[in-house]
């Protein structure tokens, strides 16, 4: 048995332990918005915040998060700045890796509110986009740094790329 919490709720699942974490989202919890990509950690689509760090699902077995929080894109709420600048920058095309982007993204202004963008491209550099999005997804996320410099106060002293 694993306990977790998915989005703020407490969760068990008597999966066996080498369950890919994705499968246990997907098909138990019906959580759809994370999607199945590679299957082998390589694109991102299936990206998902464990205590708040970014992982690949499909890739994390379920007894790994055994009293762990989990985040998944249901839980932005669609309220996130990261997700106000994807609208804004209208990012997705066809928009299956899109949760994935937009959660790697909020683990990287987590943890840097103020990147500069050779830190947006480093972070991002392993969500691929059969789409080839990568330009609106950089400006996306600069949009949603910029909100939350002005909300936070955060110093934007990072950001030698725009001067
Ligand atoms: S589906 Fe997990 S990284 Fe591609
Ligand atoms: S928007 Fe289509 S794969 Fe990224």
């Amino acid at each position: 048995m694993t306990e977790f919490k998915l989005n703020g709720k407490v969760v068990k699942t008597s999966a066996p332990d080498d369950t890919p974490l994705l499968w246990i989202i997907r098909d138990e919890f019906k959580l759809k918005g994370t999607k199945f990509g590679c299957g082998i950690a390589m694109c991102g689509a299936c990206t998902v915040h464990l205590n708040g760090n970014a992982i690949r699902s499909c890739s994390y077995p379920v007894s790994l998060v055994n009293n762990a929080e989990i985040t998944t894109i249901e839980g932005l709420n669609n309220e996130h700045p990261v997700q106000q600048a994807w609208v804004e920058e209208q990012v997705p095309q066809c928009g299956y890796c899109q949760s994935g982007q937009i959660m790697q993204a909020v683990s990287l202004l987590d943890m840097n509110p103020s990147p500069s963008d050779e830190d947006i491209a480093n972070h991002m550099n392993s969500n691929l986009c059969r789409c080839m999005a990568y330009r609106r997804i950089q400006k996306a996320v600069r949009r949603a740094s910029n909100k939350l410099v002005v909300q936070n106060h955060v110093p934007d002293s990072s950001r030698k790329e725009e001067a």
